[in-house]
């Protein structure tokens, strides 16, 4: 979703911006500008499309001026246009913002500026940031309080970054429920949505709160409450392997993340004892744990369900995130949530999260990105360590959640002998990812397929939904995840001739039932793809799989299915990186 930068420092801020926002590409983006100072006046260039395109089409980078503001938008309010993307400006173009969020009171706000003279030449709800502060300043003659003033009436969630023409040195930013980072380096100083907007010009940073100001020049920063009291915040390094963000010799940033799950899987199961025997203990001591996420790691949640009640005999809820005040009445102060993301700052997570605080429920969370709001949020969090995931789709984080789960699920239940086979895991990838050329062609043969039918049982099912949600956001097609039982109540009459079905069927003791569903559906013209450590006819296609401990196939089966939506995309000349319509990090609700 939108992302955000600021840079205030002593060389040109175009080409640094705009590295900036192709660092933050993989958020998912529509247009993309900036606002740069040269010293008398602020110059905007924005258009629609791609970051390097509208670049090199508008000169960016030869833009003059040392500080300024840029954006990646990702349309919510008002269409894809060029008038839409921003930056945008106040009528006397003395203030210009760029802003990640959505002002929910934007209409009204808008109102009384256009009664009050103002005049809007974008539909979208940030530019009353801008009209709002230029009101402001024109009474108060002041930077902040201006800046002040325009949060105390927006309603919704900002974060927003700020220059005025009048002001050649400095940018503010400030925030309230949308991520904000200020990136301190030595003769520049960044403000941006995501640290890999400036990680490899600094590595020092500080996560802004919610309801921080900063005012940033290139040698200073100040950090201060809206009350204007001020801040004494202690910087921190990101000691993430947050530079790598390189495709390397891959052709797409999907493929080399999944290709790095032998490595990641092992990154995440190295944890820190006292912290996995703390989420241990609150779990084990909670007969009212709520699991919360959404998508790829709403699936991870669904196992975690599944594991904690067969292998560790206790009961817990997975809530969709954005279903969850459905359910906020449980929640007091016996209740657990378990929140899972990659992110840390999906909108609908952080939501319930503070929902369940506001109740005293406690807050456990699974996250990857360090220093986001979902990890400074809870009362403990658990690392992926699987590195940033630049693909829109979720991989090597969705095994890195399952490796956690399995973890802590074994300590839970006793079988801590297990966690040898679990780390053993990790050296089984080479084997599926050697299927990748087989996978390649399968897909190649279903290239004008428009639905498929993903089946398993038991944690083979939650698979399915996995691998249809991967394939429909990559290639663009129909697929649906099914209880493999389920078939008979209805989906059955979908299934025609030359149907591609794939069949998550390991050899547990779900095997032959899944088996005779599978026969049901080759009975009625289906073409079946079988996932499975045991062949067998019916199968019209097989993926043999290593034979593992039953509990352990999913974090394997994934890896095929995700080959599958790769290879969807490819054979269907989509680019897998930037599926349409899709964000990585999905920070409105
Ligand atoms: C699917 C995918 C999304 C995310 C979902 C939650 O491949 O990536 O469904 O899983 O948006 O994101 P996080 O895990 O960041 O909370």
């Amino acid at each position: 979703m939108c992302g955000i930068i600021g840079y205030a420092g002593s060389i040109r801020a175009a080409p640094i911006l705009t590295q900036g926002l192709t660092n933050m590409e993989y958020r998912g983006y529509d247009s993309a500008g900036v606002g740069i100072h040269d010293g008398r006046q602020i110059s905007i260039k924005k258009d629609t499309g791609k970051i390097d395109e509208i670049k090199e089409r508008l000169g960016i980078d030869s833009l003059n001026g040392n500080i300024g503001i840029a954006h990646t938008r990702w349309a919510t309010h008002g269409k894809v246009s060029q008038v839409n993307a921003h930056p945008h400006t106040s009528c006397e173009s003395k203030v210009t913002v760029v802003h990640n969020g959505i002002i929910d009171n934007y209409q009204k706000l808008r109102i009384n500026l256009e009664t009050a003279g103002h005049l809007f030449i974008s539909d979208t709800d940030s530019e009353v940031i801008a009209h709002l502060i230029e009101d402001n300043f024109k009474s108060s003659g002041d930077y902040r309080s201006s800046i002040i003033a325009a949060c105390e009436v927006l309603e919704g969630s900002f974060a927003f970054v700020v220059i005025f023409k009048d002001n050649a040195d400095t940018i503010f930013g400030v925030r309230k429920d949308a991520p904000l980072i200020l990136g301190i380096g030595k003769n520049e100083n960044f403000i941006a949505s995501d640290i890999l907007a400036f990680i490899k010009k600094t590595d020092e940073v500080i996560f802004l709160e919610n309801f921080e100001l900063v005012e940033v020049s290139k040698d200073s920063y100040q950090i201060m409450s809206l009350s204007g009291e001020q801040k004494i915040r202690e910087s921190v390094k990101v000691a993430w392997e947050a530079s790598d963000i390189s495709r390397k010799d891959f052709s797409h940033f999907t493929l080399k993340e999944i290709h790095e799950q032998q490595n990641t899987i092992r990154q995440s199961l190295n944890q820190n004892t006292n912290i996995l025997n703390d989420f241990c203990d609150i779990l084990g001591n909670s007969n009212k744990i709520y699991i919360v996420a959404s998508g790829t790691s709403l699936h991870a949640g669904f196992i975690a369900k599944q594991l904690l009640a067969r292998v560790v005999k206790i009961p817990s809820e997975v809530v969709i995130a954005s279903e969850f005040i459905s359910y906020a009445d449980l929640i007091d102060s016996d209740s657990v949530i378990l929140a899972i993301s990659q992110s840390g700052e999906t909108a609908d997570v952080l939501d319930a999260i503070r929902t369940a605080k506001g109740r005293r429920g406690k807050i456990i969370s699974i996250v990857n990105t360090p220093g986001s709001s979902l990890t400074r949020e809870s009362d403990q969090v658990l690392f992926l360590n699987c590195g940033p995931e630049i693909g829109v789709a979720a991989t090597k984080s969705f095994t890195s959640q399952l490796a956690i789960i399995y973890q802590l699920v074994l300590i839970l239940s006793g079988r801590t002998q297990d966690i040898a086979e679990l780390t053993n895991i990790s050296n089984l990838v080479p084997e599926l990812l050697s299927k990748e050329e087989e996978v390649s062609k399968i897909c190649d043969t279903f290239a004008s397929n428009t639905d498929f039918y993903f089946v398993g049982r038991g944690l083979n099912f939650t698979i399915a939904l996995e691998g249809a949600l991967k394939l429909k956001e990559l290639a663009y097609v129909h697929a649906e995840g099914l209880a493999a039982g389920e078939l008979k109540h209805g989906t059955l009459a979908l299934i025609e001739e030359g149907t591609p079905v794939i069949v998550l069927n390991p050899d547990d003791e779900t095997y032959y039932e899944t088996l005779n569903n599978a026969s049901e559906m080759k009975a009625r013209g289906a073409k079946i793809i079988g996932i499975s450590n045991k062949p067998n006819p019916i199968y019209d296609y097989h993926l043999q799989i290593p034979t593992v401990d039953r509990i352990f196939y999913p974090i394997l089966e994934v890896i095929i299915l995700q080959f599958l939506a790769y290879y969807g995309a490819i054979s269907r000349h989509h680019n897998p990186d930037y599926p349409r319509n899709l964000a990585k990090s999905v920070t409105v609700k």
